[in-house]
């Protein structure tokens, strides 16, 4: 009877460490768009690098009702079915409908997470779309529970209401229920005031742990930083990284088997003020030069960083343990494999289970830039596979 409970112990814990870690990755659908080769769609998606797809976004109409933002991309030209077409090369692949993002704003959030009525119905909205195309669960990015137009007051019980009814519906038909949530403490603090009620109703919790500096401020910061710098002075300085945002979740009682901790595969970008004065906290007259596929001002994708050639400086920051790029008065902070490495690597030894990839193409999908297709996502998966 020894005997055999020990076996038995030894299968669990075989069976335990070989159990996949998850990486999320989302598809932001409107990328089909993009010009030339930042052009992107679901063939070019390497289904072996995620467990988890996530279409990227339906938003939200104000009586509750799920709004398919571009009906043409998402059933016209076939993305939703697409996707679901790569679980035959990937039988094990999740796909997962995703509502909200930052462009949606929290207001109609708000109200509809207000109303009884309107829950309900977004309830039954979500499931119905997610059941008639096929999805595998619901991903659930209201930006911010109490901030961005939101009600600090009534959001944050009401933000658990809501994710409570989607999960009991959701899993009652054996779907599951994530949700993208900040990875700023005192963010955090004004969203979800009860974090381990909201960890209780998610049965995934996609921790945002980037966007901590960027041209929306007038200084020099990197956009995910995994540590501080002696630069930063202030508590809430010193709060703004991935270890701080990452280790609040987890210590105000986030269950870690369900965290993915989310890290980027773009940069935030800025002009200098001054090109001699390329320091952390720096002034900045805006965002950096745009990129050929992206072009917006401040932001670039890997795909589009990884292409610049020499005349850039390439500066690891010690401390914080990301790279940045430099070129007269353009600062680029973005992620490379070894920041992700160690990113990835902070989060096994936290415990936590997966990561969360903003977004697929992003990263050089085409292996343009001589590193292979993917290396950022591929550089994930490995260091995941390899504990
Ligand atoms: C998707 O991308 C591939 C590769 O660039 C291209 O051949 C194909 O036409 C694209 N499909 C759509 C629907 O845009
Ligand atoms: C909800 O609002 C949308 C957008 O205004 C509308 O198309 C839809 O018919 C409404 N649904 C119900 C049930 O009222």
């Amino acid at each position: 009877m020894t005997k055999l409970l020990g076996i038995l112990a030894i299968i669990a814990a075989s069976v335990a460490l070989s159990s996949p870690a998850r990486v999320l990755c989302y598809f932001a659908s409107w990328t089909v768009y993009r010009p030339s080769d930042g052009q992107f769609n679901v063939s070019l998606i390497d289904p072996n690098l995620c467990t988890h797809i996530l279409y990227a976004f339906v938003g939200l109409n104000e009586n509750g009702t799920v709004w398919v933002m571009d009906d043409w991309e998402a059933t016209g030209l076939g993305e939703i079915s697409h996707l679901m077409s790569l679980k035959q090369q990937n039988p094990e692949l999740k796909v997962l409908l995703s509502m909200g993002g930052w462009n949606e704003g929290s207001e109609k959030y708000s109200k509809v997470a207000a109303d009884p009525e309107k829950r309900a119905v977004l309830v039954q909205s979500a499931l119905g779309y997610v059941k008639e195309h096929g999805f595998d669960g619901f991903d659930f990015d209201w930006e911010y529970p109490g901030q961005r137009g939101g009600d600090p007051d009534i959001d944050p019980a009401n933000y658990v209401t809501i994710l409570g009814e989607l999960k009991s519906a959701l899993n009652a038909e054996g779907l599951i229920l994530s949700a993208a949530v900040t990875g700023g403490v005192a963010s955090m603090d004004i969203s979800y005031p009860d974090i381990a009620a909201v960890s209780d109703n998610l049965d995934m919790i996609n921790v945002m742990a980037y966007d901590y500096h960027g041209s929306f401020e007038n200084f020099v910061g990197h956009y995910a930083p995994l540590s501080p710098s002696h630069l930063d002075v202030t508590e809430e300085q010193q709060q703004l990284n991935v270890m701080a945002g990452l280790r609040h979740w987890l210590d105000q009682g986030a269950d870690p088997t369900k965290v993915n901790l989310g890290v980027g595969t773009y940069g935030r970008t800025f002009t200098l003020a001054d090109a001699s004065n390329a320091e952390l906290y720096a002034p900045v007259n805006g965002g950096g030069k745009p990129g050929p596929y992206t072009g917006l001002d401040g932001t670039l994708g890997y795909n589009e960083i990884c292409l610049f050639n020499s005349d850039w400086d390439y500066i690891w920051d010690e401390e914080q343990q990301v790279p940045h790029l430099l070129s007269g008065d353009q600062w680029i902070g973005y992620d490379d494999t070894k920041s992700l490495e160690l990113k990835v690597e902070y989060a096994m030894n936290s415990y936590v289970e997966g990561v969360m990839v903003w977004s697929l193409d992003t990263d050089d999908f085409l292996g343009a830039c001589g590193q292979g297709k993917y290396p950022l996502l591929t550089a994930i998966n490995n260091r995941l596979r390899a504990n």
